[in-house]
C-alpha cells in the first residue's frame, strides 16, 4: 500500500507524519510506501523545520533527511491512500481531483483516530515547540490507529 500526507508546507506537519508513520510500519514489520508533500511550493527542497526535527528527537526519532515537495495531480494515481491535516489541505488537494474515485482517497488523517469527527491537526508554524509536542501526539495516536486498520485488513 502507498501512502501519502500532504500538509500546507511540508515542512512541519506532513513530515512528521511521514516519520512517524514509517517507524511504526518498520516496528510492526508492514511494507508501506510512505511520502509526504505540501500544497504550497515555499519550501520545496528544504529538510523539515528545525522545530520538527528538534521535536522528532525528543521521541527519539530521525527525518533530518526528508526533503519537501509540493503535491501534484499524478499522485492522485500512485497513492492509495492521501491523508491531509486540515480542511484547508482537503480543499485545495480535492480541487486538483479529476473524479470520484480519486477524491475518495482524501481522507483527513485524524479521521483515522476519531472517525466522522473531521478534527484537524493545527498548524505549529507560528507558535512554539509545545505546538509540535501536541502535533506529534495527535499522529502518533492516528498512525497507530491505521496501523491496526492495515493489521487487521492482511489478518
Ligand atoms: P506545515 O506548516 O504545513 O505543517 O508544513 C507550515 C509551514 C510553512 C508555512 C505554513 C505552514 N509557510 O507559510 O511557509
Amino acid at each position: 500500500m502507498k501512502v501519502l500526507f500532504v500538509c500546507l508546507g511540508n515542512i512541519c506537519r506532513s513530515p512528521i507524519a511521514e516519520g512517524v508513520l514509517r517507524t511504526k510500519a518498520k516496528e510492526r514489520g508492514l511494507s508501506l510506501e510512505i511520502d509526504s508533500s505540501g500544497t504550497g511550493d515555499w519550501h520545496v527542497g528544504e529538510a523539515p523545520d528545525k522545530r520538527a526535527q528538534r521535536c522528532m528527537n525528543d521521541f527519539g526519532d530521525d527525518i533530518s533527511d526528508l526533503r519537501a515537495r509540493q503535491f501534484k495531480k499524478s499522485d492522485f494515481h500512485y497513492y492509495d491512500r492521501i491523508f491531509v491535516m486540515d480542511k484547508s489541505n482537503y480543499q485545495n488537494v480535492v480541487a486538483q481531483a479529476n473524479d470520484s474515485e480519486q477524491k475518495e482517497k482524501v481522507e483527513l488523517f485524524l479521521n483515522l483516530s476519531h472517525p466522522g469527527e473531521d478534527r484537524e491537526v493545527p498548524d505549529p508554524y507560528y507558535g512554539g515547540n509545545e505546538g509540535f509536542k501536541n502535533v506529534y501526539n495527535m499522529l502518533d495516536e492516528a498512525a497507530e490507529s491505521f496501523l491496526n486498520q492495515v493489521d487487521e485488513q492482511t489478518r
